[in-house]
């Protein structure tokens, strides 16, 4: 059976803004390779926690939210990110929940890939 559908807005550093539909379970990075969505680079290490190009920033009302605490992978490749604040997450570490369905999250203007460092 199909899990239930989820919704997310993305919001670019242009104010493009790009709605998505996924499903409970998937991460974000898998709603961006699904929808096929225009985010230059993003995702470029599929997801191993090698790249940090799928960096993220939320609300801190959304990032209290977010399932799952960063693991030390995780904030280690963030270090390497650029823009990156109190409330930035790797998409591809972020699990869809219902709880989840229908937030915004800001893209930052820079993709920085860290295996070109
Ligand atoms: Fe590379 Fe998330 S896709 S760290």
């Amino acid at each position: 059976s199909k899990n239930k559908e989820v919704t997310v807005t993305f919001v670019k550093a242009n104010g493009e803004r790009i709605k998505a539909k996924g499903e409970i379970g998937n991460s974000i990075l898998d709603i961006v390779v699904n929808n096929d969505l225009e985010l230059d680079g993003y995702g470029a290490c599929e997801g191993t926690l090698t790249c940090s190009t799928c960096h993220l920033i939320f609300s801190k009302d959304v990032f209290d939210k977010l399932p799952d605490k960063p693991t030390e992978e995780e904030i280690d490749m963030l270090d390497l990110a650029q823009e990156r604040g109190p409330t930035s997450r790797l998409g591809c570490q972020i699990i869809m929940t219902e709880e989840l369905d229908g937030i915004e999250i800001r893209v930052p203007a820079t993709i920085n890939d860290a295996r070109q460092a």
